[in-house]
């Protein structure tokens, strides 16, 4: 229908993370048949997978509210406390990039997760006392690129944890195609492989690979996406074969020019190429980790003969 999201609104639209999936739409069932919150999710993965998506779904499958706000939003235990009193009976609470959380504000967060109280302090020195407020039962959902990256306590208040894995072609290519319904334009099935095929198995790239084909196929075409639109939309948006970007080929001809292909530091790589070492490590490293264009050495990265045979490049001499 043409009031069809972009984001898929329920689990049954959502294409791919089979074993998540099915999880979820257990823990959901049981928590409903309960009439009971569900228990706190974490999601964690590469970003750009459908962490944000799948919470919107979380909260829609169980009828509640969704509330959003990142972990360097809370700055204060006063902003989540703030939050965690004007939600409503069951909704979900969703922070992204949870493992930014500082200290602080974590500290609050246990007791709300674990009892659904607040512990607030009410003025200072001797006369301080402490009041303990009651919460409506509510389900956090926490989205982070590294579950390694939170703190153990935390980590262990989540009763669900789930790891979204990038997606194969099949899967892209359906959520092209699903996407190009909602935008109501013509896709050729191999033009939505093509898109597929270069989008670093990331749900996010694929959407926005579709959208600038699309301006493409608008302007030098009849609209609609052929394959030989499609492939040379993706010339001119200089993504290869396997989907690497201008950021991607900067990272590893850095390795292989500067430093005869590793091992390398990660933090020696982020100032050679000028990019921040964690977009390195959170953003472009894991899929190049997943191809088996790098690899990671007690001595830091490496590039590997495959990256070498793909760029059509003599390796380094032994
Ligand atoms: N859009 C983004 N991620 C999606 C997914 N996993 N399924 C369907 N549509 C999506």
């Amino acid at each position: 229908s043409v009031e069809q999201s972009i984001r898929p609104l329920s689990l049954l639209d959502y294409i791919g993370q089979e074993d998540v999936k099915k999880n979820l739409e257990v823990f959901i069932e049981a928590a409903k048949m309960r009439e009971e919150s569900l228990d706190h999710v974490l999601l964690y993965g590469p970003p750009g997978l459908g962490k944000t998506t799948l919470s919107a779904i979380i909260a829609n499958e169980m009828n509640v509210q969704m509330r959003t706000t990142s972990g360097p939003a809370i700055e204060r235990p006063g902003d989540l406390a703030a939050i965690l009193t004007a939600l409503e009976p069951g909704d979900v609470l969703f922070i992204d990039e949870i493992h930014r959380l500082n200290r602080m504000v974590e500290e609050v967060l246990y007791p709300a997760m674990e009892d659904f109280c607040l512990d607030i302090v009410i003025g200072k020195g001797p006369t301080a006392r402490s009041v303990r407020l009651d919460l409506p039962p509510f389900t956090l959902v926490g989205a982070t690129t590294r579950a390694g990256m939170l703190s153990a306590p935390l980590r262990d208040r989540f009763g669900v944890m789930a790891r979204l894995e990038y997606y194969n072609i099949d899967e892209l290519a359906l959520i092209v195609k699903r996407t190009a319904q909602v935008f109501q334009i013509e896709l050729e099935h191999e033009a939505a492989l093509e898109i597929a095929s270069r989008s670093r198995g990331t749900p996010r790239i694929a959407n926005r690979l579709l959208r600038r084909v699309r301006d493409f196929a608008q302007v030098k075409g009849d609209g609609s996406v052929t394959y030989d639109m499609a492939v040379h939309a993706l010339e001119k948006l200089q993504v290869d074969q396997l989907g690497l970007d201008h950021i991607d080929h900067k990272l590893l001809f850095g390795m292989i020019e500067k430093f005869k292909g590793g091992p390398v530091g990660l933090e020696t790589i982020a100032s050679t190429i000028g990019e921040e070492a964690e977009t390195i490590e959170d953003v472009y490293e894991p899929y190049l980790l997943q191809i088996g264009f790098i690899q990671r050495t007690p001595r830091g990265r490496v590039v590997t003969p495959m990256c070498y045979q793909h760029f059509q490049l003599e390796g380094p001499k032994k």
